[in-house]
């Protein structure tokens, strides 16, 4: 096959590694660095400075709330909490014991099929609808993890921030001020990572002007994938696996003489360190101290030590998934429910990318290169052997 042929005037990269479908002003990742900001803000400003209604108000509009900015955002947020009943009874009658991620791709599914003000586009009924989807994804995990204990949801309550209402609807439980703001950090950190597999899927859907409940579900089935947000509850299990500290380095010679992948390390843009992560394992090293997690800790320490040891020349270091399970399953959080938590963030980024590209929406449609056959004669059913 003539591969120039075929390529013409495009260039070809596996997996859009390094290829530039749009411009933003959102975030930017300097991968060699390890370097993140959200509308030049560096993270660990954020985290240290701001909450998650104020970083998320700040993603979609591009500038800090004003004071009446961002009481009108958090009661927008609040007020917007509730799921139709039906979408309810959805979610009871899927599998109790099933992947909570499917739930929740499911639930936001249906949720379009309730609300079909945005069929056709209109940037302020997107966004108003946007702002919607990052209230009801906190409702909508916070019923599917009472679903998974076979308990009914728990009603929002409009006195608590996002982050302590999410905690509070899925544990039944209202978390102290440390909880929460560890958990607000947490929740900052996945806001939004620029071209990532989950957004660049919602925005190919939202490019076609389906609507938003479409690509935020688009958003949902991608982020699922262990190679993307799935890795957090995968990296749990490994350390729950690997049980204690002086196995780790057997798990990992198995691991490293089968050439098989690490949860939790390696990244498409970063070659260094994740800035995040070196956020989160801060709070991992303070949250497993005092929750009967330590030996979890003490397991990632080792496992991250050999993993860089045996990798870092490669640039594979340890990514956000890798210490953020040990905070959330510090605070009792069941495994099966870490990567639904990412999207109870990540929602912010996908809403926010998906209005900036719709102010100068183009379709995405990019190429594939053909290498197949270009003449084939077509031999009748009958004759085929
Ligand atoms: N452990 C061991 N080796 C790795 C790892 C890893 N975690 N990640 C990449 N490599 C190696 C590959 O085996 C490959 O080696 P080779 O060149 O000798 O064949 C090389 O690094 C390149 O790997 P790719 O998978 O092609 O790199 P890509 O840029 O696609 O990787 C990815 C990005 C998918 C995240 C990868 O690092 C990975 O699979 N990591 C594990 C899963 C994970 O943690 N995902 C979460 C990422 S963060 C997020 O999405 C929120």
């Amino acid at each position: 096959m003539d591969k120039e042929r075929f390529l013409g005037q495009a260039s070809f990269a596996k997996g859009l590694e390094d290829v530039i479908v749009c411009e933003s002003k959102i975030g930017y990742v300097d991968g060699a660095k390890g370097w993140l900001v959200y509308r030049g803000y560096e993270i660990a400003d954020l985290v240290k400075c701001s909450t998650f209604e104020e970083t998320a108000y700040l993603t979609i509009f591009g500038k800090l709330p004003r004071g009446a900015e961002l009481e009108e955002f958090t009661s927008k947020l609040s007020s917007y909490r509730s799921l139709p009943e039906p979408v309810h009874r959805i979610i009871r009658e899927l599998p109790q014991d099933g992947n909570a991620m499917a739930s929740l791709r499911t639930a936001f599914s249906a949720l379009g099929s309730y609300d079909n003000t945005g069929d056709r586009f209109d940037h302020s009924a997107w966004t108003e609808i946007g702002i919607k989807q990052v209230a009801q994804m906190g409702t909508a995990v916070g019923a599917i993890a009472r679903h998974r204990k076979g308990l009914s949801p728990l009603v929002p309550d409009s006195s608590l921030c996002y982050t302590a209402n999410l905690l509070y609807m899925i544990s039944g439980r209202k978390p102290d001020d440390r909880m929460t703001k560890v958990m607000d950090a947490a929740m900052i950190l996945h806001i939004d990572h620029e071209m990532n597999a989950s957004t660049f899927a919602s925005m190919a859907v939202a490019s076609s002007l389906a609507d938003m409940y479409s690509a935020i579900t688009a958003g949902l089935a991608s982020l699922k994938g262990p190679l993307h947000g799935g890795a957090n509850e995968t990296v749990l299990r490994m350390l729950l696996e690997i049980g204690v500290a002086d196995r780790a380095d057997a798990y990992l010679d198995d691991m490293f003489a089968r050439k098989k992948k690490i949860s939790g390390f390696g990244h498409r843009v970063y070659k260094t360190y994740d800035p995040r992560a070196v956020i989160l394992k801060k709070f991992a090293d303070e949250v497993s101290a005092t929750n009967g997690t330590r030996h979890l800790y003490e397991i990632a320490q080792k496992v991250e030590e050999r993993v860089v040891k045996q990798y870092g020349g490669k640039g594979i270091f340890p990514n956000v998934d890798f210490f953020s399970g040990i905070i959330y399953y510090s605070y009792g959080i069941d495994p099966g429910l870490f990567t639904p938590l990412f999207a109870a963030s990540r929602v912010v980024g996908w809403v926010a990318r998906i209005l900036e590209y719709l102010k100068d929406n183009r379709l995405f449609r990019p190429r594939a290169l053909y290498t197949g056959d270009l003449v084939a004669s077509y031999t009748p059913l009958s004759e085929r052997v």
